[in-house]
């Protein structure tokens, strides 16, 4: 008789934590979290998980008090949404932290930001949009320590998606941008409430 090895949440967790425990380097650290999280989806999580229910909102799985970036505390988030309306969501850093995104069914679109300078060291440097992530079930990607970016949920599907961040970002200040004008204003999500 043949078995059919599966990747359970346990095994997920540990494989985390290990990443932690492998790698110093951020980049590291988000490409191989991205690459368990994919494994994960594969196997049926979040919606296997005993943490993970039918009802739309936030869902802790798991909350770490040894691994982290830069300092302990990585946590795992699994969200169901329903449909979104259409906005403009605003961009945001995610301070010194990185940050995980994965969507599992239904679709959200990633957007990236930079400033562009020109090579007039007088202008101000332009707030512009870089790249458009369109994820769709199974696709994760990663925002690296700096980078800007926004989230926009499917405006017709239910989502469920995953959020691995690389410390509890309500411990962190970090920075949300203005599309049209390009400043930014500090801010913490233990206050305001932002992906
Ligand atoms: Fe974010």
């Amino acid at each position: 008789m043949t078995q059919t090895a599966v990747y359970t949440e346990q095994q997920f967790i540990a494989d985390l934590r290990d990443v932690f425990a492998t790698h110093r380097d951020s980049v590291q650290q988000a490409h191989h979290v991205a690459a368990l999280l994919r494994r994960a989806f594969e196997n049926g999580w979040p919606e296997n998980s005993e943490k993970f229910g039918d009802d739309n909102g936030t869902y802790e799985i798991y909350r770490d008090t040894e691994y982290g970036h830069p300092n302990p505390g990585f946590v795992v988030l699994a969200y169901r949404q329903g449909p979104q309306e259409i906005k403009r969501p605003a961009p945001h850093d995610h301070g010194y932290c990185w940050v995980a995104y994965g969507v599992k069914s239904g679709g959200n679109t990633q957007s990236r930001y930079a400033y562009v300078h020109t090579g007039d060291d007088v202008e101000m440097p332009s707030f512009q949009l870089v790249q458009t992530m369109e994820q769709g079930p199974g696709d994760v990607h990663y925002i690296l320590p700096g980078e800007i970016h926004s989230v926009q949920g499917s405006p017709t599907d239910e989502t469920v998606y995953c959020r691995i961040t690389s410390m509890d970002l309500d411990t962190v200040q970090r920075h949300r941008y203005d599309v049209e004008s390009g400043r930014s204003a500090i801010f913490s999500s233990a206050t305001t409430t932002t992906p």
